[in-house]
Protein backbone atom coordinates (compact mmCIF):
# COMPACT_ATOMS: atom_id res chain seq x y z
CA UNK A 1 0.00 0.00 0.00
CA UNK A 2 3.03 2.47 0.90
CA UNK A 3 4.17 1.48 -2.28
CA UNK A 4 1.12 2.30 -4.46
CA UNK A 5 0.99 5.53 -2.66
CA UNK A 6 4.43 6.25 -3.59
CA UNK A 7 3.62 5.65 -6.84
CA UNK A 8 0.57 7.64 -6.89
CA UNK A 9 3.03 10.36 -5.56
CA UNK A 10 5.11 10.41 -9.37
CA UNK A 11 2.10 9.92 -11.31
CA UNK A 12 0.80 12.78 -10.42
CA UNK A 13 3.86 15.09 -9.99
CA UNK A 14 4.62 13.76 -14.00
CA UNK A 15 0.81 14.84 -14.58
CA UNK A 16 1.20 18.12 -13.42
CA UNK A 17 4.52 18.69 -14.82
CA UNK A 18 2.84 18.72 -18.33
CA UNK A 19 0.19 20.94 -17.66
CA UNK A 20 0.13 24.46 -19.25
CA UNK A 21 -3.48 26.18 -18.58
CA UNK A 22 -5.20 26.80 -16.31
CA UNK A 23 -8.29 24.78 -16.89
CA UNK A 24 -6.32 21.24 -16.92
CA UNK A 25 -4.53 22.37 -13.47
CA UNK A 26 -7.65 22.33 -12.34
CA UNK A 27 -8.78 19.00 -13.75
CA UNK A 28 -5.66 17.63 -12.48
CA UNK A 29 -6.07 18.99 -8.85
CA UNK A 30 -9.55 17.48 -8.48
CA UNK A 31 -8.22 14.31 -9.68
CA UNK A 32 -5.50 13.96 -7.33
CA UNK A 33 -6.48 16.14 -4.12
CA UNK A 34 -10.42 16.91 -4.56
CA UNK A 35 -12.88 15.42 -2.72
CA UNK A 36 -13.43 12.51 -4.91
CA UNK A 37 -9.44 12.53 -5.81
CA UNK A 38 -6.80 9.49 -6.28
CA UNK A 39 -4.89 10.77 -2.81
CA UNK A 40 -8.00 11.81 -1.13
CA UNK A 41 -9.34 7.93 -1.57
CA UNK A 42 -6.31 6.25 -0.06
CA UNK A 43 -6.21 8.36 2.92
CA UNK A 44 -9.77 6.83 3.45
CA UNK A 45 -8.62 3.43 2.97
CA UNK A 46 -6.13 3.69 6.08
CA UNK A 47 -8.37 2.11 7.83
CA UNK A 48 -7.66 -1.32 6.37
CA UNK A 49 -3.94 -1.53 6.68
CA UNK A 50 -3.28 -3.65 10.13
CA UNK A 51 -2.92 -1.45 13.09
CA UNK A 52 1.13 -1.21 13.11
CA UNK A 53 1.38 -0.02 9.39
CA UNK A 54 -0.87 2.93 9.79
CA UNK A 55 0.85 6.07 11.60
CA UNK A 56 3.97 5.31 9.31
CA UNK A 57 1.16 5.67 6.09
CA UNK A 58 -0.73 7.91 7.50
CA UNK A 59 2.36 9.68 8.20
CA UNK A 60 3.69 9.24 4.33
CA UNK A 61 0.26 10.38 2.87
CA UNK A 62 -0.04 13.74 4.49
CA UNK A 63 3.62 14.25 3.88
CA UNK A 64 2.77 13.64 0.04
CA UNK A 65 -0.58 15.47 0.22
CA UNK A 66 1.67 18.81 1.32
CA UNK A 67 4.39 18.19 -1.54
CA UNK A 68 1.65 17.97 -3.99
CA UNK A 69 -0.44 21.08 -2.95
CA UNK A 70 3.17 23.07 -2.77
CA UNK A 71 4.24 21.83 -6.50
CA UNK A 72 0.48 22.42 -7.68
CA UNK A 73 0.97 26.21 -6.45
CA UNK A 74 4.22 26.60 -8.03
CA UNK A 75 2.59 25.54 -11.38
CA UNK A 76 -0.24 27.33 -11.18
CA UNK A 77 2.27 30.81 -10.91
CA UNK A 78 4.09 29.40 -14.10
CA UNK A 79 1.24 28.71 -15.86
CA UNK A 80 0.11 32.60 -14.98
CA UNK A 81 2.96 33.92 -15.98
CA UNK A 82 2.81 31.88 -19.19
CA UNK A 83 -0.72 32.57 -19.92
CA UNK A 84 0.47 36.51 -19.55
CA UNK A 85 3.42 36.42 -21.94
CA UNK A 86 0.98 34.71 -24.52
CA UNK A 87 -1.42 36.91 -24.49
CA UNK A 88 1.43 39.92 -24.96
CA UNK A 89 2.61 38.14 -27.95
CA UNK A 90 -0.90 37.46 -29.23
CA UNK A 91 -1.20 41.30 -29.58
CA UNK A 92 -2.49 42.60 -26.03
CA UNK A 93 -5.41 45.16 -27.05
CA UNK A 94 -8.25 43.31 -27.72
CA UNK A 95 -10.02 46.14 -30.35
CA UNK A 96 -13.33 44.08 -29.52
CA UNK A 97 -13.84 44.63 -26.47
CA UNK A 98 -16.38 47.56 -25.84
CA UNK A 99 -14.79 50.92 -24.51
CA UNK A 100 -14.23 52.21 -21.04
CA UNK A 101 -17.29 55.24 -21.57
CA UNK A 102 -15.57 58.25 -21.13
CA UNK A 103 -17.81 60.70 -18.44
CA UNK A 104 -18.74 64.24 -20.25
CA UNK A 105 -19.07 67.29 -18.59
CA UNK A 106 -21.61 69.44 -19.92
CA UNK A 107 -23.28 72.43 -19.15
CA UNK A 108 -25.64 73.01 -16.95
CA UNK A 109 -29.56 73.68 -17.54
CA UNK A 110 -29.32 77.11 -16.41
CA UNK A 111 -26.15 77.93 -18.37
CA UNK A 112 -27.51 75.99 -21.41
CA UNK A 113 -30.89 78.27 -20.95
CA UNK A 114 -29.09 81.63 -20.87
CA UNK A 115 -26.63 80.78 -24.19
CA UNK A 116 -29.83 80.44 -26.22
CA UNK A 117 -31.25 83.45 -24.33
CA UNK A 118 -27.83 85.25 -25.27
CA UNK A 119 -27.67 83.75 -28.90
CA UNK A 120 -31.31 85.27 -30.02
CA UNK A 121 -30.53 88.53 -28.51
CA UNK A 122 -27.70 89.01 -29.99
CA UNK A 123 -29.18 88.37 -33.19
CA UNK A 124 -31.17 91.51 -32.46
CA UNK A 125 -27.82 93.09 -31.93
CA UNK A 126 -28.26 93.20 -27.90
CA UNK A 127 -24.67 93.38 -26.10
CA UNK A 128 -24.10 91.29 -22.95
CA UNK A 129 -23.06 94.24 -20.23
CA UNK A 130 -21.83 93.14 -16.96
CA UNK A 131 -23.04 94.77 -13.64
CA UNK A 132 -22.16 93.69 -9.92
CA UNK A 133 -24.23 91.29 -7.57
CA UNK A 134 -23.28 93.57 -4.52
CA UNK A 135 -25.15 96.75 -5.61
CA UNK A 136 -26.11 99.99 -2.69
CA UNK A 137 -29.80 100.99 -2.05
CA UNK A 138 -29.31 103.87 -4.05
CA UNK A 139 -28.65 101.24 -7.22
CA UNK A 140 -31.00 98.38 -6.15
CA UNK A 141 -33.97 100.51 -5.30
CA UNK A 142 -33.76 104.25 -5.16
CA UNK A 143 -32.09 105.12 -8.86
CA UNK A 144 -35.21 102.88 -9.97
CA UNK A 145 -37.52 104.90 -8.63
CA UNK A 146 -38.24 103.21 -5.33
CA UNK A 147 -37.74 105.39 -3.03
CA UNK A 148 -37.56 104.47 0.66
CA UNK A 149 -40.65 102.62 2.37
CA UNK A 150 -41.94 102.70 -1.19
CA UNK A 151 -44.26 99.56 -0.84
CA UNK A 152 -43.02 97.90 -3.79
CA UNK A 153 -39.67 97.19 -1.71
CA UNK A 154 -41.96 94.36 0.12
CA UNK A 155 -42.00 92.23 -3.01
CA UNK A 156 -38.04 92.23 -3.21
CA UNK A 157 -37.39 90.92 0.62
CA UNK A 158 -33.64 91.79 0.45
CA UNK A 159 -29.97 90.31 2.20
CA UNK A 160 -28.50 93.18 3.48
CA UNK A 161 -24.49 92.91 4.00
CA UNK A 162 -23.42 95.81 5.85
CA UNK A 163 -24.80 94.38 9.05
CA UNK A 164 -27.32 97.29 10.01
CA UNK A 165 -29.72 96.20 11.69
CA UNK A 166 -32.26 98.63 10.29
CA UNK A 167 -31.63 98.98 6.69
CA UNK A 168 -31.48 102.70 5.29
CA UNK A 169 -30.59 104.26 2.00
CA UNK A 170 -27.06 103.70 2.59
CA UNK A 171 -26.73 100.08 2.93
CA UNK A 172 -25.28 97.40 0.82
CA UNK A 173 -27.29 94.85 -0.26
CA UNK A 174 -27.07 91.56 -2.80
CA UNK A 175 -29.22 92.70 -5.63
CA UNK A 176 -32.66 91.65 -5.70
CA UNK A 177 -32.83 92.00 -9.75
CA UNK A 178 -30.37 92.81 -12.53
CA UNK A 179 -32.55 96.35 -12.97
CA UNK A 180 -29.91 98.27 -11.29
CA UNK A 181 -27.55 97.40 -13.78
CA UNK A 182 -29.71 99.90 -16.14
CA UNK A 183 -28.63 102.60 -14.01
CA UNK A 184 -24.82 101.46 -14.41
CA UNK A 185 -25.43 100.83 -18.54
CA UNK A 186 -26.79 104.05 -18.96
CA UNK A 187 -24.41 106.04 -16.64
CA UNK A 188 -21.55 104.42 -19.15
CA UNK A 189 -23.00 104.53 -22.56
CA UNK A 190 -25.00 108.13 -21.89
CA UNK A 191 -25.42 109.99 -24.79
CA UNK A 192 -24.96 107.06 -27.03
CA UNK A 193 -28.13 104.49 -27.88
CA UNK A 194 -28.16 101.12 -25.90
CA UNK A 195 -29.07 97.84 -26.81
CA UNK A 196 -27.64 95.59 -23.93
CA UNK A 197 -28.91 92.60 -22.04
CA UNK A 198 -27.59 92.07 -18.10
CA UNK A 199 -27.64 88.52 -17.47
CA UNK A 200 -26.67 87.72 -13.33
CA UNK A 201 -27.27 86.09 -10.08
CA UNK A 202 -30.07 87.92 -8.06
CA UNK A 203 -30.92 87.60 -4.23
CA UNK A 204 -33.93 87.46 -2.15
CA UNK A 205 -34.66 86.27 1.69
CA UNK A 206 -37.21 84.27 0.04
CA UNK A 207 -38.89 81.35 2.16
CA UNK A 208 -37.25 78.57 -0.48
CA UNK A 209 -40.13 76.23 -1.98
CA UNK A 210 -40.34 74.29 -4.99
CA UNK A 211 -41.34 77.47 -6.96
CA UNK A 212 -39.34 80.34 -5.48
CA UNK A 213 -35.29 80.06 -4.37
CA UNK A 214 -33.51 82.67 -2.51
CA UNK A 215 -30.69 82.85 -5.45
CA UNK A 216 -31.61 82.79 -8.68
CA UNK A 217 -31.04 84.16 -12.55
CA UNK A 218 -32.31 87.03 -14.08
CA UNK A 219 -31.60 88.33 -17.74
CA UNK A 220 -32.40 92.37 -18.10
CA UNK A 221 -32.95 94.01 -21.80
CA UNK A 222 -32.45 97.11 -22.12
CA UNK A 223 -33.07 99.51 -24.94
CA UNK A 224 -32.62 103.52 -25.25
CA UNK A 225 -32.31 105.66 -27.86
CA UNK A 226 -34.70 108.50 -29.74
CA UNK A 227 -38.06 108.10 -30.30
CA UNK A 228 -38.71 104.15 -29.35
CA UNK A 229 -41.94 103.26 -28.54
CA UNK A 230 -43.90 100.73 -26.74
CA UNK A 231 -44.56 98.91 -30.08
CA UNK A 232 -40.98 98.44 -30.34
CA UNK A 233 -41.00 96.44 -27.13
CA UNK A 234 -43.97 94.45 -27.99
CA UNK A 235 -42.65 93.56 -31.74
CA UNK A 236 -39.61 92.36 -30.14
CA UNK A 237 -40.23 90.31 -27.25
CA UNK A 238 -42.76 88.50 -29.51
CA UNK A 239 -40.27 87.97 -31.59
CA UNK A 240 -37.85 86.85 -28.67
CA UNK A 241 -40.62 84.47 -27.37
CA UNK A 242 -41.01 82.90 -30.69
CA UNK A 243 -37.40 82.26 -31.29
CA UNK A 244 -37.89 80.91 -27.87
CA UNK A 245 -40.56 78.24 -27.71
CA UNK A 246 -41.26 78.16 -31.34
CA UNK A 247 -42.68 80.22 -34.32
CA UNK A 248 -46.02 80.25 -34.08
CA UNK A 249 -46.04 80.80 -30.35
CA UNK A 250 -49.29 83.30 -29.30
CA UNK A 251 -48.35 85.73 -26.60
CA UNK A 252 -50.05 88.07 -24.51
CA UNK A 253 -49.47 91.44 -22.95
CA UNK A 254 -51.01 92.30 -19.24
CA UNK A 255 -50.60 95.51 -17.59
CA UNK A 256 -48.34 95.60 -14.41
CA UNK A 257 -46.94 97.80 -12.39
CA UNK A 258 -43.32 98.68 -11.58
CA UNK A 259 -41.90 101.61 -10.29
CA UNK A 260 -39.31 101.86 -13.23
CA UNK A 261 -40.93 101.69 -15.89
CA UNK A 262 -44.35 103.64 -16.75
CA UNK A 263 -46.31 102.03 -18.15
CA UNK A 264 -45.26 98.20 -17.36
CA UNK A 265 -46.60 94.71 -18.55
CA UNK A 266 -46.26 91.35 -18.00
CA UNK A 267 -45.74 89.04 -21.07
CA UNK A 268 -46.96 85.30 -21.36
CA UNK A 269 -46.48 82.91 -23.89
CA UNK A 270 -49.69 80.37 -24.33
CA UNK A 271 -48.65 77.47 -21.92
CA UNK A 272 -46.05 74.88 -24.08
CA UNK A 273 -47.01 71.55 -22.39
CA UNK A 274 -51.21 72.50 -23.11
CA UNK A 275 -51.13 74.83 -25.47
CA UNK A 276 -53.81 76.88 -24.34
CA UNK A 277 -56.04 73.80 -23.19
CA UNK A 278 -55.39 74.49 -19.45
CA UNK A 279 -53.54 71.98 -17.75
CA UNK A 280 -51.50 72.25 -13.79
CA UNK A 281 -48.68 73.64 -15.35
CA UNK A 282 -50.35 76.83 -16.47
CA UNK A 283 -52.74 76.68 -13.43
CA UNK A 284 -55.72 76.03 -15.55
CA UNK A 285 -55.11 79.28 -17.63
CA UNK A 286 -53.74 78.13 -20.66
CA UNK A 287 -50.99 80.87 -20.39
CA UNK A 288 -47.70 81.06 -18.38
CA UNK A 289 -45.80 84.20 -17.27
CA UNK A 290 -42.47 84.84 -18.91
CA UNK A 291 -41.19 88.09 -18.25
CA UNK A 292 -41.52 91.66 -16.78
CA UNK A 293 -41.20 94.35 -19.07
CA UNK A 294 -42.65 98.35 -19.71
CA UNK A 295 -41.15 101.63 -20.84
CA UNK A 296 -38.70 102.90 -18.85
CA UNK A 297 -39.65 105.41 -16.62
CA UNK A 298 -38.43 109.06 -17.05
CA UNK A 299 -37.10 109.45 -14.04
CA UNK A 300 -34.98 106.43 -14.28
CA UNK A 301 -33.96 107.61 -17.77
CA UNK A 302 -32.95 111.25 -16.25
CA UNK A 303 -30.62 108.61 -13.28
CA UNK A 304 -29.27 107.62 -15.93
CA UNK A 305 -28.49 110.70 -17.63
CA UNK A 306 -30.39 110.74 -20.27
CA UNK A 307 -33.24 113.51 -21.28
CA UNK A 308 -36.72 111.99 -21.35
CA UNK A 309 -37.49 114.88 -23.74
CA UNK A 310 -35.47 113.08 -26.58
CA UNK A 311 -34.91 109.23 -25.10
CA UNK A 312 -37.20 107.13 -24.54
CA UNK A 313 -36.52 102.91 -23.73
CA UNK A 314 -38.04 99.77 -22.85
CA UNK A 315 -36.75 97.62 -20.41
CA UNK A 316 -37.43 93.96 -19.37
CA UNK A 317 -36.50 91.08 -17.21
CA UNK A 318 -36.91 87.50 -17.34
CA UNK A 319 -35.96 84.59 -15.08
CA UNK A 320 -34.28 81.93 -16.39
CA UNK A 321 -34.96 79.32 -14.24
CA UNK A 322 -38.62 79.85 -15.30
CA UNK A 323 -37.87 79.60 -18.34
CA UNK A 324 -35.83 76.30 -18.48
CA UNK A 325 -39.02 74.79 -15.72
CA UNK A 326 -41.71 75.64 -18.71
CA UNK A 327 -39.78 74.52 -21.48
CA UNK A 328 -38.55 71.08 -19.80
CA UNK A 329 -41.05 70.56 -17.54
CA UNK A 330 -39.60 70.45 -14.50
CA UNK A 331 -41.20 70.43 -10.82
CA UNK A 332 -39.31 71.78 -8.39
CA UNK A 333 -36.93 75.16 -8.97
CA UNK A 334 -34.77 73.78 -6.15
CA UNK A 335 -33.49 70.85 -8.52
CA UNK A 336 -31.20 73.32 -9.58
CA UNK A 337 -28.58 73.99 -7.09
CA UNK A 338 -29.18 69.99 -5.26
CA UNK A 339 -26.47 68.60 -7.21
CA UNK A 340 -28.26 65.52 -8.20
CA UNK A 341 -26.26 64.03 -11.45
CA UNK A 342 -29.61 62.08 -12.00
CA UNK A 343 -30.93 65.21 -12.68
CA UNK A 344 -28.53 67.46 -14.43
CA UNK A 345 -27.47 64.63 -16.69
CA UNK A 346 -30.85 64.41 -18.28
CA UNK A 347 -29.83 67.97 -20.24
N1 LIG B 1 -36.89 93.81 -12.12
C1 LIG B 1 -38.21 93.25 -12.27
C2 LIG B 1 -38.35 92.08 -11.29
O1 LIG B 1 -37.38 91.57 -10.82
C3 LIG B 1 -38.45 92.77 -13.67
C4 LIG B 1 -38.48 93.89 -14.68
C5 LIG B 1 -37.34 94.31 -15.33
C6 LIG B 1 -39.68 94.54 -14.98
C7 LIG B 1 -37.38 95.34 -16.26
C8 LIG B 1 -39.74 95.56 -15.91
C9 LIG B 1 -38.59 95.96 -16.54
O2 LIG B 1 -39.46 91.65 -10.98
Amino acid sequence: MLEKLEQLGQEALTALNTISDTEALESWHSQYMGRKGALTGMLRRVGELPKEERPTFGKRANELKNELELAHQARQEKIKTLEMEKAFTAGAIDVTLPGRPVQHGRLHPISQTLRRIYQIWADMGFQVYRARDVETDEYNFQFLNFPPHHPAREMQDSFYVDGESIPNEESVVLRTHTSPGQIRAMREYCPEPIRVILPGMCYRAEQVTARSEMQFTQVEGLAVGPGIRMTDLKGTLTSFAQRMFGEGRPTRFRASYFPFTEPSAEMDVQCIICNGAGCQTCKYSGWLEILGCGMVHPIVLRNGGYDPEKFTGFAFGMGPERIAILKHGIEDIRTFWANDLRFLEQF
